[in-house]
Protein backbone atom coordinates (compact mmCIF):
# COMPACT_ATOMS: atom_id res chain seq x y z
CA UNK A 1 0.00 0.00 0.00
CA UNK A 2 1.04 3.78 -0.55
CA UNK A 3 1.85 6.46 1.59
CA UNK A 4 -1.43 7.73 0.30
CA UNK A 5 -3.55 4.91 1.10
CA UNK A 6 -1.55 3.84 4.33
CA UNK A 7 -1.47 7.68 5.81
CA UNK A 8 -3.27 10.06 4.31
CA UNK A 9 -6.83 8.15 3.09
CA UNK A 10 -7.39 6.56 6.77
CA UNK A 11 -7.39 10.21 8.13
CA UNK A 12 -9.11 11.92 5.92
CA UNK A 13 -11.53 9.09 5.82
CA UNK A 14 -11.83 9.48 10.03
CA UNK A 15 -12.21 13.21 9.76
CA UNK A 16 -15.24 12.97 7.35
CA UNK A 17 -17.06 10.54 9.51
CA UNK A 18 -16.85 12.92 11.94
CA UNK A 19 -19.40 15.58 11.38
CA UNK A 20 -22.02 16.70 13.06
CA UNK A 21 -25.13 14.92 11.34
CA UNK A 22 -22.97 11.91 11.46
CA UNK A 23 -22.59 12.17 14.79
CA UNK A 24 -26.13 12.99 15.51
CA UNK A 25 -27.05 9.61 13.47
CA UNK A 26 -24.51 7.07 15.43
CA UNK A 27 -26.27 8.64 18.67
CA UNK A 28 -29.12 7.96 17.47
CA UNK A 29 -28.76 4.33 16.26
CA UNK A 30 -25.93 2.91 17.97
CA UNK A 31 -27.53 2.41 21.40
CA UNK A 32 -29.80 0.22 19.61
CA UNK A 33 -27.42 -2.64 19.44
CA UNK A 34 -28.16 -5.86 21.67
CA UNK A 35 -26.11 -8.81 22.90
CA UNK A 36 -23.35 -9.69 20.87
CA UNK A 37 -22.46 -7.60 18.25
CA UNK A 38 -20.99 -7.17 14.91
CA UNK A 39 -19.80 -4.36 13.25
CA UNK A 40 -18.97 -4.37 9.52
CA UNK A 41 -16.44 -1.57 8.45
CA UNK A 42 -15.76 -0.49 12.03
CA UNK A 43 -13.18 1.74 10.66
CA UNK A 44 -11.41 3.89 13.08
CA UNK A 45 -13.88 2.81 15.43
CA UNK A 46 -15.96 5.96 16.14
CA UNK A 47 -18.99 4.17 16.82
CA UNK A 48 -17.72 2.26 19.47
CA UNK A 49 -17.96 5.01 22.60
CA UNK A 50 -22.26 5.18 21.29
CA UNK A 51 -22.20 1.16 22.48
CA UNK A 52 -24.98 0.78 25.36
CA UNK A 53 -22.96 -1.38 28.50
CA UNK A 54 -26.32 -2.29 29.54
CA UNK A 55 -27.21 -3.94 26.22
CA UNK A 56 -24.29 -5.41 24.82
CA UNK A 57 -22.14 -8.40 25.66
CA UNK A 58 -19.57 -7.60 23.16
CA UNK A 59 -18.43 -6.01 19.77
CA UNK A 60 -16.90 -7.87 17.20
CA UNK A 61 -15.25 -4.92 14.47
CA UNK A 62 -13.94 -6.22 11.15
CA UNK A 63 -12.33 -4.59 8.57
CA UNK A 64 -10.34 -4.74 5.33
CA UNK A 65 -7.83 -1.61 6.31
CA UNK A 66 -5.51 -2.02 8.71
CA UNK A 67 -4.25 1.36 9.49
CA UNK A 68 -7.84 1.88 10.31
CA UNK A 69 -8.22 -0.71 12.35
CA UNK A 70 -4.85 0.77 13.93
CA UNK A 71 -6.68 3.92 14.97
CA UNK A 72 -9.74 1.85 16.16
CA UNK A 73 -7.21 0.34 19.03
CA UNK A 74 -7.19 2.98 21.51
CA UNK A 75 -11.59 3.75 21.08
CA UNK A 76 -11.32 -0.15 21.79
CA UNK A 77 -9.99 0.19 25.09
CA UNK A 78 -11.62 3.36 26.27
CA UNK A 79 -15.34 1.63 24.62
CA UNK A 80 -18.15 0.73 27.49
CA UNK A 81 -18.02 -2.48 26.34
CA UNK A 82 -16.07 -5.12 25.72
CA UNK A 83 -14.51 -5.09 21.61
CA UNK A 84 -13.08 -7.80 19.70
CA UNK A 85 -11.04 -5.84 16.65
CA UNK A 86 -10.73 -8.90 13.39
CA UNK A 87 -9.04 -7.99 9.78
CA UNK A 88 -11.54 -10.08 7.63
CA UNK A 89 -13.85 -8.95 4.85
CA UNK A 90 -17.24 -8.49 5.49
CA UNK A 91 -17.86 -10.01 2.20
CA UNK A 92 -16.13 -13.44 3.68
CA UNK A 93 -16.67 -13.19 7.32
CA UNK A 94 -15.16 -16.06 9.35
CA UNK A 95 -17.91 -16.70 12.33
CA UNK A 96 -20.77 -19.71 11.55
CA UNK A 97 -24.23 -19.17 11.03
CA UNK A 98 -26.21 -17.47 14.00
CA UNK A 99 -23.73 -16.28 15.93
CA UNK A 100 -24.70 -12.77 16.19
CA UNK A 101 -27.99 -10.65 17.81
CA UNK A 102 -27.16 -7.40 16.14
CA UNK A 103 -25.04 -6.13 13.17
CA UNK A 104 -24.69 -2.54 12.73
CA UNK A 105 -22.94 -0.80 9.67
CA UNK A 106 -22.12 2.71 9.11
CA UNK A 107 -21.15 4.25 5.74
CA UNK A 108 -19.22 0.83 4.86
CA UNK A 109 -21.14 -0.79 2.43
CA UNK A 110 -20.88 1.92 0.42
CA UNK A 111 -17.01 1.54 -0.11
CA UNK A 112 -17.31 -2.48 0.07
CA UNK A 113 -16.65 -4.19 -3.42
CA UNK A 114 -19.62 -6.29 -3.31
CA UNK A 115 -22.14 -5.58 -0.60
CA UNK A 116 -24.73 -7.29 -1.52
CA UNK A 117 -23.03 -10.25 -0.58
CA UNK A 118 -22.01 -8.36 2.68
CA UNK A 119 -25.34 -8.02 3.09
CA UNK A 120 -25.95 -11.75 2.61
CA UNK A 121 -23.42 -12.51 5.19
CA UNK A 122 -24.88 -10.15 7.65
CA UNK A 123 -27.95 -12.04 7.41
CA UNK A 124 -26.28 -15.42 7.47
CA UNK A 125 -24.40 -15.04 10.52
CA UNK A 126 -27.56 -13.28 12.40
CA UNK A 127 -29.91 -14.93 14.69
CA UNK A 128 -33.17 -15.55 13.98
CA UNK A 129 -34.85 -12.31 15.20
CA UNK A 130 -31.62 -10.45 15.41
CA UNK A 131 -31.50 -6.60 14.34
CA UNK A 132 -29.24 -4.58 11.67
CA UNK A 133 -28.80 -1.38 12.18
CA UNK A 134 -27.65 0.97 9.19
CA UNK A 135 -26.53 4.11 8.35
CA UNK A 136 -25.68 4.24 5.27
CA UNK A 137 -25.68 7.58 1.67
CA UNK A 138 -26.65 6.33 -1.50
CA UNK A 139 -29.07 6.48 -4.76
CA UNK A 140 -30.97 10.12 -4.48
CA UNK A 141 -34.14 10.17 -5.38
CA UNK A 142 -34.01 12.91 -7.96
CA UNK A 143 -32.81 12.26 -11.49
CA UNK A 144 -30.81 15.47 -11.28
CA UNK A 145 -28.27 14.77 -8.22
CA UNK A 146 -28.78 10.77 -9.68
CA UNK A 147 -27.03 12.40 -12.73
CA UNK A 148 -24.44 14.39 -10.75
CA UNK A 149 -23.83 10.46 -9.06
CA UNK A 150 -23.31 8.43 -12.04
CA UNK A 151 -20.55 11.08 -13.39
CA UNK A 152 -18.91 11.43 -10.09
CA UNK A 153 -18.53 7.86 -9.21
CA UNK A 154 -15.16 6.44 -10.92
CA UNK A 155 -13.53 10.07 -9.78
CA UNK A 156 -14.86 9.31 -5.93
CA UNK A 157 -14.33 5.87 -6.10
CA UNK A 158 -10.68 6.62 -6.54
CA UNK A 159 -9.63 9.07 -4.28
CA UNK A 160 -12.37 8.07 -1.42
CA UNK A 161 -10.79 4.54 -0.77
CA UNK A 162 -13.43 2.89 -3.16
CA UNK A 163 -16.87 4.83 -1.95
CA UNK A 164 -19.88 4.53 -4.93
CA UNK A 165 -22.20 7.15 -4.29
CA UNK A 166 -25.59 5.91 -6.07
CA UNK A 167 -26.09 2.39 -4.58
CA UNK A 168 -29.81 1.80 -3.40
CA UNK A 169 -29.15 0.02 -0.06
CA UNK A 170 -32.73 -0.58 0.74
CA UNK A 171 -33.08 -2.46 -2.45
CA UNK A 172 -29.89 -4.15 -1.83
CA UNK A 173 -30.52 -5.13 1.75
CA UNK A 174 -33.88 -6.68 1.07
CA UNK A 175 -32.62 -8.52 -1.71
CA UNK A 176 -30.28 -9.94 1.03
CA UNK A 177 -33.04 -11.26 2.67
CA UNK A 178 -34.24 -8.14 4.67
CA UNK A 179 -37.15 -6.86 5.95
CA UNK A 180 -36.89 -3.34 6.50
CA UNK A 181 -38.76 -2.49 9.72
CA UNK A 182 -37.67 1.34 10.03
CA UNK A 183 -36.66 3.36 7.27
CA UNK A 184 -36.02 7.26 6.45
CA UNK A 185 -34.59 8.08 3.74
CA UNK A 186 -33.24 12.08 3.22
CA UNK A 187 -30.78 14.70 2.27
CA UNK A 188 -28.50 14.95 5.13
CA UNK A 189 -25.98 17.77 3.77
CA UNK A 190 -26.24 20.43 1.24
CA UNK A 191 -23.42 18.57 -1.13
CA UNK A 192 -26.41 16.40 -2.53
CA UNK A 193 -24.68 13.84 -4.41
CA UNK A 194 -22.74 12.47 -1.03
CA UNK A 195 -25.28 13.42 1.03
CA UNK A 196 -28.54 11.47 0.29
CA UNK A 197 -29.03 9.29 3.85
CA UNK A 198 -30.49 6.05 4.12
CA UNK A 199 -31.18 4.78 8.31
CA UNK A 200 -32.79 2.22 9.72
CA UNK A 201 -33.09 -0.88 10.76
CA UNK A 202 -34.10 -4.31 9.30
CA UNK A 203 -34.50 -8.15 10.02
CA UNK A 204 -33.61 -11.39 8.53
CA UNK A 205 -36.79 -12.59 6.94
CA UNK A 206 -37.99 -15.92 7.59
CA UNK A 207 -35.58 -18.31 4.94
CA UNK A 208 -38.61 -20.00 3.22
CA UNK A 209 -40.18 -16.43 2.66
CA UNK A 210 -36.99 -14.80 1.68
CA UNK A 211 -36.48 -17.58 -1.22
CA UNK A 212 -36.90 -15.71 -4.11
CA UNK A 213 -40.58 -13.96 -2.81
CA UNK A 214 -40.06 -10.97 -4.74
CA UNK A 215 -43.30 -9.58 -3.90
CA UNK A 216 -42.81 -9.77 -0.22
CA UNK A 217 -44.06 -6.53 1.90
CA UNK A 218 -42.02 -4.69 4.88
CA UNK A 219 -44.08 -4.42 7.93
CA UNK A 220 -43.49 -1.50 10.60
CA UNK A 221 -43.08 1.68 9.15
CA UNK A 222 -41.11 2.69 6.20
CA UNK A 223 -40.50 7.27 6.37
CA UNK A 224 -39.46 8.44 3.70
CA UNK A 225 -38.62 12.18 4.34
CA UNK A 226 -36.48 12.74 1.09
CA UNK A 227 -37.25 15.94 -1.01
CA UNK A 228 -37.83 15.75 -5.17
CA UNK A 229 -38.86 11.96 -4.90
CA UNK A 230 -39.53 11.14 -8.39
CA UNK A 231 -39.89 7.52 -7.50
CA UNK A 232 -37.38 6.18 -10.11
CA UNK A 233 -36.22 3.58 -8.13
CA UNK A 234 -38.43 0.90 -5.81
CA UNK A 235 -37.88 1.02 -2.10
C1 LIG B 1 -16.08 5.45 5.29
S1 LIG B 1 -15.40 4.21 6.30
C2 LIG B 1 -16.61 4.10 7.61
C3 LIG B 1 -16.03 3.56 8.87
C4 LIG B 1 -17.00 3.42 10.05
N1 LIG B 1 -18.04 2.45 9.80
C5 LIG B 1 -17.60 4.71 10.47
O1 LIG B 1 -18.84 4.86 10.48
O2 LIG B 1 -16.83 5.63 10.79
C6 LIG B 1 -15.67 2.70 5.34
C7 LIG B 1 -15.00 1.49 5.97
O3 LIG B 1 -15.39 0.30 5.26
C8 LIG B 1 -14.26 -0.56 5.24
N2 LIG B 1 -14.44 -1.61 4.24
C9 LIG B 1 -14.42 -1.51 2.89
N3 LIG B 1 -14.61 -2.72 2.32
C10 LIG B 1 -14.76 -3.61 3.33
C11 LIG B 1 -14.99 -5.01 3.39
N4 LIG B 1 -15.11 -5.76 2.30
N5 LIG B 1 -15.09 -5.58 4.60
C12 LIG B 1 -14.97 -4.87 5.74
N6 LIG B 1 -14.75 -3.53 5.75
C13 LIG B 1 -14.64 -2.90 4.56
C14 LIG B 1 -13.12 0.41 4.98
O4 LIG B 1 -11.86 -0.15 5.26
C15 LIG B 1 -13.50 1.55 5.92
O5 LIG B 1 -13.00 1.33 7.21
Amino acid sequence: MGFWANHVLPRLIEKACRSRTILAERRRWIPRAHGDVLELGVGSGLNLPFYDAARVAKVTGVDISRPLLRRARPRAEQAPVPVDLIEASAEELPFVASSFDSVVVTYSLCSMEDPSRAAAEARRVLRPGGDLMFVEHGRAPDRGTRWWQRLLNPFWKHVSGGCRLDRDMPAMLRAAGFELAELTASYSGTVRWLSFTYEGSARPQPRELAAGDAGAHDHGHDHHHGHDHDHGHAH
